[in-house]
């Protein structure tokens, strides 16, 4: 399935995200509390955010890293520094195939990648496969975003509910991700969560993020609800209505980890 932003301009969102204080990466990792070592595997690299992270602050020995986008597995080659060119291997795959990936890790990642994919448990369990024994799965992974905005404008409330029902993917899988760990046989399962509640500088940065989305997404919406003029309808009522004092969005972020 073709991801929803699939767009050259989605490399410079996905860069601008992780500066967010949602998206805040020495965060996350600390919530999820893994140290990661030896053999690392970045799961849906998109630009390699996570995986230059993990090179700058970890002791590992190397890091692979797969996207399904071609144009997004080339930006990020571009985007590393001399040292983590020799850390970090970037290449092509699909978290629902893994036809390229070979060999055990010690340690999985994957960031806000199977929320985009139309079988979550399947991505898990593939990945779970190419644990070390006694290696950890690790998943971070959003519920409600975009979709959990309430207003009063009864259209857009409309719209977004028929988006959600024709969608292929699921935006509440982060609620998911430890059933999804235990059904693949995983241990230790352990998972945290964060309320986002977007108000003040947080809506502020999640505006301009959904800006850039709506920018990526144009021809995904198009397609999806089957007509251009409802898509720009919604993109335009979603912004004007993220603004309203009234309006309301609230996520959950989710980090989960496991061991083989
Ligand atoms: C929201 S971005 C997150 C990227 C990166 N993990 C990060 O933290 O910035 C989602 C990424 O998942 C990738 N993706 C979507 N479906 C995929 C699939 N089936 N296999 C591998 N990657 C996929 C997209 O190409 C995109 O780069």
């Amino acid at each position: 399935m073709k991801y929803s932003m699939e767009n050259t301009i989605e490399a410079s969102r996905l860069e601008q995200q992780v500066l967010d204080k949602t998206y805040n990466l020495t965060s996350e990792l600390a919530a999820l509390g893994v140290q990661f070592t030896g053999r690392v595997l970045d799961a849906g690299c998109g630009t390699g955010v996570l995986s230059r992270h993990i090179s700058n602050n970890y002791p590992i020995a190397s890091i692979d890293a797969f996207d399904y986008s071609d144009i997004r597995v080339a930006q990020a080659k571009t985007l590393v520094t001399p040292h983590q060119k020799n850390h970090i291997h970037f290449y092509q795959d699909d978290i629902l195939q893994l036809a390229q990936t070979t060999g055990k890790f010690d340690h999985i990642i994957s960031r806000y990648v199977i929320e985009h994919t139309n079988d979550a448990r399947k991505a898990i369990e593939n990945l779970s496969q190419y644990l070390q024994k006694g290696g950890t799965l690790s998943i971070i992974e959003l519920d409600g975003v975009f979709f959990n905005l309430y207003t009063s404008h009864q259209e857009l409330n409309e719209l977004i509910a028929e988006l959600k029902s024709l969608a292929p993917f699921d935006l509440n899988v982060g609620r998911k991700v430890p059933a999804y760990l235990e059904q693949v046989g995983l241990k230790e399962i352990s998972w945290s969560a964060d309320q986002i509640c977007c108000n003040g500088t947080i809506l502020k940065e999640e505006f301009e993020n959904t800006k850039l989305r709506f920018k990526s997404m144009h021809p995904f919406l198009c397609d999806v609800l089957s007509s251009e003029k409802k898509a720009t309808r919604l993109e335009e009522l979603y912004l004007s209505e993220m603004n309203r004092p009234s309006s309301t969005l609230v996520f959950t972020k989710f980090f989960c980890s496991a061991k083989k």
